[in-house]
């Protein structure tokens, strides 16, 4: 489909949704989990992004975080962010639903953002369960609640669930969208890929942004095989 139709479809949309994931921020200079910049010291996120790994070696989890939260302090967000920041300024039934924990879509002025998987920017005590902000570059390893707890990244890990109110609003907001962006994910990760084809099975009209096939490809109604960062400012701009 041209590019043109897409956009005369996102202008007329009553209900848009957007699913991003790492490669959204790939453009910003933040690695994504599965590319070739993916591994730390020779370790795969499924390695370190679970309760297990930081059940086990507390300090080595931080240090992979402290590594991530002191490479996106340094970054911008890139016209992809800006893109969907401004489709929400047009239209603002827009929801943003994000797999990302870096932060760029807020600073690049979207607010009606559901992070499923959390912010690295929030720690919370292990022991008292107390949320806060953190944005201590390094951090202090290993970071203490008030209580005395142990302080862990704010976000979800591996075997983890998602917290129920936001994949409640996820959900319905595929259900009752009438077209879908799914872009800079590999799909493979669920529950989040799982929102794209609730919203296709809803009758939503989905579109892909991805320079490489995905197991979601074949299941959308248009691909738009190219990097996020040039791909949505056309589409939106
Ligand atoms: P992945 O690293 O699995 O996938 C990134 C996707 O972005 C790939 O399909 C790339 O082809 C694509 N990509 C790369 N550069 C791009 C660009 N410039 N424009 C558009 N797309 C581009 O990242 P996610 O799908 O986000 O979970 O991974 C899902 C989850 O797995 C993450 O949220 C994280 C990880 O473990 C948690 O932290 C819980």
């Amino acid at each position: 489909m041209e590019l043109q139709a897409i956009k005369e479809r996102l202008k007329a949309a009553r209900s848009p949704v957007a699913l991003t994931g790492a490669g959204i921020s790939a453009e910003s200079g933040v690695p994504t989990f599965r590319g070739p910049d993916g591994l730390w010291r020779n370790f795969r996120p499924e390695d370190l992004a679970t309760p297990e790994a930081f059940e086990r070696d507390p300090a080595l989890v931080w240090e992979w975080y402290d590594w991530r939260r002191s490479l996106i302090a340094g970054i911008r967000p890139n016209p992809a962010h800006y893109a969907l920041a401004e489709f929400e300024r047009r239209n603002p039934a827009f929801t943003l639903i994000t797999q990302n924990v870096d932060g760029l879509h807020r600073s690049a002025g979207s607010g009606n953002i559901i992070e499923i998987h959390g912010s690295i920017w929030t720690v919370r005590c292990i022991e008292c369960g107390n949320s806060s902000e953190n944005r201590d570059v390094p951090i202090k390893i290993l970071p203490r609640c008030g209580c005395g707890g142990l302080l862990r990244p704010g976000v979800v890990w591996f075997g983890e669930a998602l917290p129920e109110d936001l994949l409640y609003r996820s959900f319905e907001a595929a259900s009752s969208a009438d077209i879908m962006l799914v872009v800079g994910t590999s799909g493979v990760v669920q529950p989040a890929a799982s929102f794209a084809t609730r919203a296709k099975d809803a009758g939503a009209f989905v579109i892909e942004i991805n320079p490489e096939t995905t197991p979601l490809s074949g299941r959308v109604d248009a691909v738009i095989q190219g990097r996020a960062g040039e791909m949505l400012p056309r589409l939106i701009g």
